[in-house]
């Protein structure tokens, strides 16, 4: 069996290798020398599964050493191994700041995590429907309503970029959410750029706007402490905000400034690309595909007969929201928000007889294992029936949350935004693709190249 270090010799020239062990993973090597800023290309290390060669695929990482790691066996070790920690970017870290749960380990991730996740459990998310409700609705009021043609993908992010504000930060309509959404989408802007701060970069224009984001969360934590001083309000009945700084000291679970607002940044970026990317690439299926849309509309219709015009959905109408949260699946398995990560290996350790030396990294990739036919049959049909049976889909096979203790905390809270959504969409209005070309391209998220435009007829009113 030959080391790492051997495989990464033989792979030295020719850039990527692929190694089939008598495991049934695989392994690909990427070997880079130019340090942390070295520009990982496609043909380096992304096998592009076979559904996506018509599609337009552009990827651009950061890296150093690199082993590629992909399928069910790989996907367990690097989700659980104790020997690999999360690593982002270091322009992402820069941005968001060095205390968010992505950069710490242990005790303190644990205890950061548990913190930051009680409002995205669903016995708090339940009571938060009617809230999440009244924001989409408001949303496709204001911008679908009166209109005949959107841009879907702005659209959905500016949707789920409201919803996070109002139900997780209470942040309500208005000027400081302006300015906040304002100066968040500068900092967006630079997010995957070279970490150079000099003026006119997009790095520096980024921490500008990360400095401002910082002090508009600021001004709303003091303002929030001063209320709960004042007992106008309660800790746990408020916003995540709210909670963490009521936190007791007695109990150990006490946040630092810095750590509820670095997670605030947190889970504003983490939630709010992803679900808008979902929901766009479910407009873009429902429109191309009458036989998955007419069953999504039949089950939203049955819910919507139940209830009256103005009366907001419920955690119960969610529930019997199964196959529109299988097509919601099926758009997740296809087309990931998020095609993989890094982990940086912190001691050495051996994965399926191979060394991998302490400070090389790991990369794991979601489309290979969910385009794997021996997983998923006949991977490149969209196929929403194939999540009826979840327990049929093995361990590590359905990685689009990831898995082990990193596993997304705001799965519950992306799903309920996803159906309320849903359910409005296609109860409300019908609509049609402008653009022939509905392709995408990966930046590095998933991003329709012309933003979805779609022409709107209106159903029923909101
Ligand atoms: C469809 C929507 C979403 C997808 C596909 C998604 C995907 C993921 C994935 C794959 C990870 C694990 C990354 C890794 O292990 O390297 C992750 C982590 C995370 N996600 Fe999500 N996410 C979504 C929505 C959300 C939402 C709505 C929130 C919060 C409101 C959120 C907050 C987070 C946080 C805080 C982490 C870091 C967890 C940790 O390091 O312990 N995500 N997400």
């Amino acid at each position: 069996m030959p080391t790492m270090a051997q495989v990464v010799r033989n792979a030295y020239n020719q850039r990527a290798l692929e190694e089939e062990t008598s495991n049934g993973f695989n392994i690909y090597m990427a070997w880079h020398t130019c340090g942390s800023l070295e520009l990982i290309t496609s043909s380096d290390v992304f096998v592009p599964s076979s559904n996506q060669t018509t599609e337009s695929q552009q990827l651009s990482l950061f890296g150093g050493p690199t082993v590629f790691l992909t399928g069910p066996a790989a996907n367990k070790f690097i989700f659980s191994s104790d020997s690999l920690t999360l690593k982002q970017p270091q322009s992402i870290t820069r941005i968001i700041g060095s205390q968010n749960m992505m950069e710490l380990i242990g005790a303190d991730h644990k205890r950061v995590r548990g913190a930051v996740s009680y409002f995205l459990k669903p016995e708090i998310l339940r009571k938060y429907v009617g809230k999440i409700d009244e924001e989409i609705r408001q949303h496709f009021r204001t911008n679908w309503l009166s209109h005949q043609q959107v841009k879907v993908s702005p659209s959905m992010k500016s949707l789920t970029f409201n919803v996070i504000c109002s139900t997780i930060f209470g942040i309500k309509q208005g000027t400081t959410r302006e300015a906040l959404v304002n100066e968040f989408n500068k900092m967006l802007a630079g997010m995957w750029a070279v970490p150079i701060n000099l003026p006119f970069t997009h790095f520096h224009n980024s921490l500008k706007a990360r400095e401002k984001v910082g002090k508009i969360l600021n001004r709303i934590i003091v303002e929030k402490r001063s209320a709960l001083q004042r007992g106008e309000c309660s800790s746990e009945d408020e916003d995540l905000i709210t909670y963490l700084i009521s936190l007791g000291a007695d109990k150990g679970e006490t946040l630092t400034e810095e750590e509820i607002l670095d997670n605030a940044v947190l889970l504003m970026i983490a939630g709010h690309d992803t679900t808008a990317i979902v929901l766009t690439f479910i407009v873009r299926q429902l429109a191309n595909d009458p036989i998955i849309y007419a069953s999504v509309v039949n089950e939203q219709e049955e819910i919507a007969k139940t209830k009256a015009p103005e009366e907001a959905l419920t955690w119960d109408d969610l529930l019997k929201m199964k196959y529109t949260w299988r097509v919601a699946q099926e758009i997740l398995r296809t087309i990931p928000p998020l095609f993989g990560g890094f982990r940086r290996v912190i001691k050495d350790v051996e994965f399926g007889g191979y060394l991998i030396p302490k400070g090389w990294q790991v990369f794991w990739n979601t489309s290979v294992t969910h385009m794997d036919e021996s997983i998923f049959k006949e991977p490149e049909k969209f196929n929403p029936l194939r999540f009826k049976k979840q327990s049929e889909i093995p361990p590590y096979c359905f990685i689009a949350f990831g898995a082990g203790p990193r596993i997304c905390p705001g799965y519950e809270f992306a799903k309920t935004e996803t159906l309320v959504a849903v359910h409005y969409m296609v109860t409300r209005f019908k609509w049609s693709l402008c653009c022939k070309d509905d392709t995408f391209v990966r930046d590095p998220m998933p991003s329709p190249k012309q933003g979805l435009p779609v022409l709107i007829e209106v159903k029923a009113s909101l």
